[in-house]
């Protein structure tokens, strides 16, 4: 069958609503968040269900035509892109977005791919529960790319990544067979825990069509502070405070430095800093479902005790939910802000919590010695080590010569992060941006275990072509 009857076929299984083909229709589904990687898909599906989802993957894998599913393409890494090629099928899941239950006594979910975190967040808090993810693309980002990308965000201290509140899925394969595991079981020691397989393989070995997530009871009363600091040692001071006085309390603790908290009050209206300016500010979240708790006493007195001890420069508590939004937004508009300070390299990287200072201040050096005026602009989720250390183009360099500097920049806060025992990508994965670093940092058996596995689930390599393996990069040149 040639590709016109391919597509002719396509047209039956998903119906008139079910395919774009226009230019004008599919361009934006060729380009990532960033603007990074310009693709060309050869057509957009859009199934109603997971059925013609599954016929969709049987005739693709049958003609061995390349399937990149994407959800809200808000990824860091280019992971729902398709190439420049215009070979490749985007498997669009928007139109599964049914949340099909909440169910308050067995705390859990049920859901499609396409329904936006946003919106499952909210059906959960309709029922007296929360879904305890929150990440800055929350009101795009789909379950389904939340999932494969295990997205971890500002609450992984408390709940865990993305992974880690998942209890049951249905995923297609891509021979169009069903794996139908939407269990909703605490425990199920049943053989290979497989929903663990396609949460964070990045939509190479499966499509997630649907899940059932772990819930918590909705919490009755929060407080958010943002202090600001001497330095990211006292942030970290400050965050053990926090956890010897009440760690069940504790939901985030994220970091901004000044220089990403410059950008945010310079490039997003009506933004702030209800604090003293100083080198690194930290926000804080607690939240608790316990009635008449004492949370506001002990936060002020942990921050008492800080600025006693001189880690806590200024601090400020939000005195309604409007301030605590207010707060939170210096925070969530920093990817935003540096997209529009102009060209940034992401470093998304983990180490220990407790080297995060150590980690901070030898990247910093090293990115200084290699870029005059570079701005350095960390931020992230401190409470977990995972540090954002994002760097932006200096004034005196065009866009493309920065990014045409982002390998080195990268090798070099990488080097660092090898030291401290870190990770190169603590939770915006490999996408199309990072396999070389895949294959040099989880080379030998590790590669080889993950290579036989995607051989055995999808030996036509049609899932995601060209994301996490390097071949696809290295055929590219
Ligand atoms: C965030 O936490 O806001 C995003 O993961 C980060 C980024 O822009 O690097
Ligand atoms: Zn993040």
């Amino acid at each position: 069958m040639n590709r016109s009857n391919v597509m002719n076929e396509l047209g039956k299984i998903l119906g008139p609503q079910g395919l774009l083909t226009a230019p004008e229709d599919i361009a934006d589904f060729g380009i990532d968040w960033r603007r990074l990687q310009i693709g060309r898909p050869l057509a957009v599906a859009r199934p109603a269900n997971t059925a013609q989802v599954a016929e969709l993957l049987r005739l693709c894998n049958t003609h061995g035509i390349g399937v990149v599913p994407q959800g809200g393409n808000t990824s860091m890494v280019a992971g729902a892109t398709p190439s420049a090629a215009g070979d490749e099928l985007v498997l669009c899941l928007a139109r599964l977005n049914q949340v099909r239950q909440v169910d308050p006594r067995d705390l859990t979910i049920t859901l499609e791919a396409g329904t936006t975190l946003r919106a499952a967040q909210e059906a959960a808090s309709a029922a007296g529960c929360q879904l305890p993810l929150s990440i800055g693309s929350e009101g795009s980002a789909q379950i389904g790319g939340v999932l494969s990308t295990n997205a971890g965000g500002n609450n992984t201290l408390r709940y865990g990544n993305a992974r880690d509140l998942v209890l049951g899925l249905e995923v297609v394969l891509a021979d169009g067979s069903v794996i139908e595991a939407l269990r909703r079981l605490r425990k199920d020691n049943t053989g290979y825990a497989l929903r663990h397989l396609f949460v964070g393989a990045e939509g190479t070995l499966g499509v997630i069509t649907a899940a059932v997530l772990r819930l918590v009871p909705a919490p009755r009363q929060s407080e958010v502070a943002l202090c600001a600091l001497a330095s990211a040692g006292a942030a970290l001071a400050l965050l053990g405070r926090l956890q010897r006085h009440d760690p069940a309390a504790l939901v985030a603790f994220e970091y901004i430095s000044d220089a990403a908290m410059q950008l945010v009050l310079r490039h997003i209206p009506d933004t702030a800093l209800p604090v003293a300016a100083a080198p690194a500010y930290a926000l804080i979240h607690l939240a608790t479902p316990r009635p008449g708790s004492d949370l506001r006493a002990g936060l002020e007195q942990v921050l008492a005790e800080a600025i006693e001890a001189e880690d806590c420069i200024d601090a400020v508590m939000a005195e309604s939910l409007a301030q605590q939004a207010a707060l939170w937004r210096l925070r969530e508009e920093q990817s935003e802000a540096q997209k529009r300070a102009g060209a940034s390299v992401k470093n998304d990287i983990s180490v220990p919590v407790s080297s995060v200072p150590d980690f901070l201040a030898r990247a910093s050096a090293a990115c200084a010695a290699l870029i005059p005026n570079i701005v350095i602009a960390p931020f992230g989720h401190l409470g977990d080590g995972n540090i954002h250390f994002n760097l932006v183009q200096p004034p005196e360099l065009e866009a493309a010569q920065f990014l045409g500097a982002s390998e080195t920049i990268m090798a070099a806060v990488n080097d660092v992060v090898r030291q401290l025992d870190g990770s190169f990508s603590a939770e915006h994965g490999i996408g199309r941006l990072k396999p070389a670093m895949l294959a040099a940092w989880r080379g030998g058996a590790e590669l080889a275990t993950m290579r036989a596995i995607k051989q055995a689930l999808d030996p036509n390599g049609i899932l995601n072509p060209g994301k996490l393996f390097p071949d696809r990069v290295e055929r590219d040149g």
